[in-house]
């Protein structure tokens, strides 16, 4: 279901070392809202934060050459959103969205939509791409459908914290 609020453009950037910490706060947050039903509590409930901080420094600090990072903000919210993925990650798929989360307020409002299409923008409109959701993530699958995506894949997650949850690869 679409937020009514009428939508405030986001405007997407490049994220640098200084954006970590926030990108490292929203990718918990967001975790905890989606994901509370597929992902371990305990591991929820856990030091997540330093995980996702200890992540995102060393993401941002020292970049992999394939690696892209986008940050949206729109007024009053820095970090509205942001979107990571690496270029040619696989033979087959192309290039990976790693993650892709939007502020749990501010969603259904096309931050999601606008960070994918400029992701994609700058990771060569012509190449194939890819990601994993799980499949109990009935939004976001829907999400990505609605933008074109098809399921080519699926499979299990192997992360302890999943507890063996199906996931879709969607390219
Ligand atoms: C999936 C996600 C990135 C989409 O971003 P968004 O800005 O909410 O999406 P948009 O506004 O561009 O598109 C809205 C669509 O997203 C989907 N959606 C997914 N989660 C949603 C939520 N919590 N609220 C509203 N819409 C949601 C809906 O299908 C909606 O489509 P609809 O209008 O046909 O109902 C975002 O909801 C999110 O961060 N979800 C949690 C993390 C996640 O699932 N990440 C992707 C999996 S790897």
């Amino acid at each position: 279901m679409r937020n009514d609020t009428p939508p405030e453009p986001p405007a997407i950037r490049p994220a640098d070392a200084a954006d970590a910490g926030r990108i490292a706060a929203l990718h918990c947050e967001s975790w905890r809202d989606a994901y509370a039903q597929v992902l371990d509590p305990a591991f929820l409930a856990g030091p997540i934060e330093a995980d996702r901080r200890a992540l995102w420094a060393e993401r941002l600090g020292a970049p992999a050459p394939a690696q892209g990072v986008l940050l949206a903000e729109t007024p009053g919210h820095e970090t509205a959103g942001f979107i990571c993925f690496f270029r040619d990650n696989d033979p087959r798929w192309g290039t990976l969205i790693d993650n892709l989360h939007v502020d749990p307020a501010l969603r259904g409002r096309g931050i999601g939509e606008r960070l994918i299409r400029a992701a994609v923008a700058t990771f060569a409109p012509d190449r194939p791409f890819h990601l994993w959701v799980f499949e109990a993530n009935a939004a976001g699958v829907r999400f990505y459908l609605r933008l074109g995506g098809t399921i080519v894949e699926r499979g299990i997650d192997d992360k302890p914290a999943a507890r063996g949850a199906p996931h879709l690869r969607i390219a």
